[in-house]
């Protein structure tokens, strides 16, 4: 039977501030088997897409995407924030509520033409995974798809990812 994900999301109400409910993937991850499950999840959209590698923002994407590259047998690249990658990077900048945050990813990090799962726990407005986006296809990857674990509809980050295709497990 399919499992219902929502179980393991803890909402919490005013986290961070006054009037947002915080959806903390946190009972998710420590459910041995609910974690597996939803990693077969995405590793099976992985597959379908043909994904050579793997590329999640810090720090949640990370979580989400290394047991997918894992289970592919494929390679993972983490987008860092500023200062993080010792080496030459690629760098993209995206809104944040109040001012911009930038992602770097090591320019080695893709090969041409890879075929690239962009992964990421959660889809609010779509800044982070767009900025993500724009550092594979500065070094010339292929974004084949992107995948999260929770969307949130009222953010409308789909909007944002136009062109893309989107799966997640799950919307609020
Ligand atoms: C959260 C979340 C996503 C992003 C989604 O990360 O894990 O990466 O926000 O929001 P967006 O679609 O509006 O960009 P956060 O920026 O809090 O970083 P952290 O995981 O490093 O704390
Ligand atoms: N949960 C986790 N991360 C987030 C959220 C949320 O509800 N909104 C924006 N980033």
């Amino acid at each position: 039977m399919a499992i219902d994900f929502t179980k393991y999301i803890a909402s919490v109400p005013d986290y961070p501030e006054k009037g947002v409910i915080f959806r903390d993937i946190s009972p998710l991850m420590a459910d041995g088997e609910a974690f597996h499950a939803a990693t077969d999840q995405i590793v099976q959209y992985a597959k379908d897409k043909g994904v050579e590698m793997i590329v999640g923002p810090e720090a949640r994407g990370f979580i989400v995407g290394c047991p997918v590259a894992y289970e592919l047998g494929v390679g993972f690249a983490p987008a860092r924030k500023e200062g993080k990658l010792p080496r030459a990077t690629v760098k993209a900048s995206y809104d944040l509520e109040y001012g911009t945050s930038s992602l770097y990813l090591h320019k080695d990090a893709i090969k041409p033409g890879q075929r690239v799962l962009v992964t990421d726990d959660l889809l609010a407005t779509g800044g982070t995974i767009g900025a993500t986006i724009k550092l594979v296809e500065d070094l010339g990857g292929v974004v084949v798809g992107t995948a999260f674990l929770i969307e949130l509809d009222a953010l409308h980050g789909r909007d944002q990812l136009k062109g893309y295709d989107v799966f997640s497990l799950m919307n609020y």
